[in-house]
């Protein structure tokens, strides 16, 4: 393997514990805008510092990801299909070697639809990109995507595996199944696993604790990430089982106490921006009713008199307090005498 390709892989599969984790935001390419990644800029803006590389295709890579990110990126070069076409499976190589390197790709990707009609074309572009990719230096990821109407499982997923590194990819990207260290085990490169559809966040890490004690060497995660409620604690949780080691309850304790404070946060800004848009709100309430105090008083014009039918009575009998206290004269007396320390505990109360 030449010094190039090392040197690119190297940056995906971290060398110092042999692990990924790879952020995958490619789904546009044949799911259009879909569900919470709609503005992929504004997804991938706050989680790709925790991610070992980004999986993207080159309109996002473009518009989404500033030129001056240190990320890898691994670059998806297949497509031609679409969720509402007729077979997702009929793909072909979309973007040039020399786009890739122009674009300063980490890796290229492709997928390759083992059992589907067009197996044949997926899996002959799969060597011819190998070909080519491996006259730059380039590491070529093969994603094994699985039609509808095959199962994954482990029989299925090490056939694909399989088939994919004979052909010369570099690294395969797979699903989780039962017995995963089977399709581990059969595979000679590099395996990752695609979180596939949303699931509860605990089982997601379930799935990424299993994956890596199977012998996945990472993740290739994506909507289990920016679907979920919290996609910055989500990450950053799987990375912990990834590069921390931390086990499935680890993982998903640290996702709750981030999600905690995210939620803390959003609050907080809600607040804030409230505030800013209504900035009269008090003022206002005063403006559009500038007679409030006076009509109230017009509503009850007896409100003083009555304050001074009372100061009245007052002057009308000025013993009336006197006359309590002459009525039991050891009143303050006896309370002393229960508590002849109430006055000492104050003070010294008030001298610490
Ligand atoms: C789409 C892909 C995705 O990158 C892959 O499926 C990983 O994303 P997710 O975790 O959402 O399954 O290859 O074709």
């Amino acid at each position: 393997m030449d010094w190039g390709l090392k040197n690119r892989l190297s940056r995906i599969i971290k060398p110092h514990n042999n692990r990924a984790l790879m952020l995958a935001v490619d789904h546009g390419y044949f799911l259009g805008p879909t569900e919470k990644l709609e503005n992929p800029k504004k997804v991938i803006a706050p989680i790709l510092k925790y991610c070992d590389s980004l999986m993207v295709t080159r309109g996002v890579q473009r518009t989404s990801v500033s030129p001056t990110s240190d990320t890898p990126m691994v670059l998806r070069v297949s497509g031609g299909s679409s969720i509402i076409g007729d077979d997702l499976s009929q793909e072909d190589i979309t973007v040039s070697l020399e786009e890739a390197i122009r674009l300063n790709a980490s890796a290229v990707a492709m997928s390759i639809f083992v059992g589907s009609k067009y197996e044949y074309q997926t899996i002959v572009n799969l060597g011819k990109l190998v070909n080519e990719a491996e006259k730059y230096g380039m590491p070529v990821l093969a994603v094994t995507a699985v039609g509808k109407e095959l199962g994954k499982d482990a029989r299925y997923l090490s056939l694909a595996c399989r088939v994919a590194a004979e052909q010369g990819a570099h690294i395969v990207k797979t699903y989780y199944c039962d017995n995963f260290e089977k399709v581990v085990q059969s595979c000679p490169v590099p395996i990752i696993v695609a979180g596939g559809k949303k699931i509860p966040e605990r089982d997601a890490l379930q799935l990424t604790y299993n994956s890596i004690k199977a012998g996945a060497v990472g993740l290739d995660m994506g909507r289990n990430i920016w679907q979920s409620e919290h996609p910055v604690a989500m990450i950053q949780a799987a990375r912990s089982i990834i590069h921390g080691n931390s086990n499935v309850e680890q993982a998903y304790s640290l996702y709750k106490k981030l999600a905690a404070q995210d939620n803390q946060n959003k609050s907080k800004n809600q607040n804030k921006s409230k505030k800013q848009n209504n900035p009269n709100q008090n003022k206002s309430k005063k403006q559009n009713n500038p007679n409030q105090n006076k009509s109230k008083k017009q509503n009850n014009p007896n409100q003083n008199k009555s304050k001074n039918q009372n100061k009245s009575k007052k002057q009308n009998n000025p013993n009336q307090n006197k006359s309590k206290k002459q009525n039991n004269p050891n009143q303050n007396k006896s309370k002393k005498q229960n508590n002849p320390n109430q006055n000492k505990s104050s003070n010294s109360n008030q001298s610490k």
